[in-house]
């Protein structure tokens, strides 16, 4: 299997994670409460398969392979950006879940950054599908 074709199988997984993603932070602006664990797990799977796994392999192998063809280090420089982005976004979910079970209400907030993960994941990857 060519490093394009396992990393769009890792795609493939990833959009499930986001279907996931999508139905949660839907239920919290709809009122509907679900377990804190949950988001939890959702957090775990962005740091440790998302940015330690794929985006790492991505940074590591991938990207300095192709980007001794001068023409792609633009494009390469920008996935490279939205990898910082998602991390920040990662971070604000993080952060506005741990007040939020500190008795904050931090529903909106963490509704809202799940809803702008979810869009993140879906250009992210629609953009690196069309370069890889
Ligand atoms: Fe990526
Ligand atoms: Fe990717």
């Amino acid at each position: 299997m060519s490093a394009s074709e396992f990393l769009r199988n890792e795609h493939q997984d990833i959009l499930r994670l986001e279907k996931v993603i999508t139905k949660s932070y839907k239920a919290l602006y709809n009122g509907v409460d679900i377990p804190f664990s949950d988001i939890d797990k959702i957090n775990f799977l962005i740091a440790e398969f998302l940015d330690s796994v794929h985006f790492t392999r991505e940074e590591g192998s991938y990207f300095p392979c192709v980007a001794t063809y001068d023409h792609l280090n633009k494009e390469i420089r920008e996935l490279l950006i939205e990898h910082e982005f998602s991390r920040n976004i990662a971070r604000s979910i993080s952060k506005n879940l741990k007040l939020w079970k500190e008795g904050q209400d931090k529903r909106e907030p963490v509704a809202r950054f799940l809803s702008v993960y979810s869009t993140f994941l879906i250009e992210h990857m629609k953009r690196e599908e069309a370069f890889f």
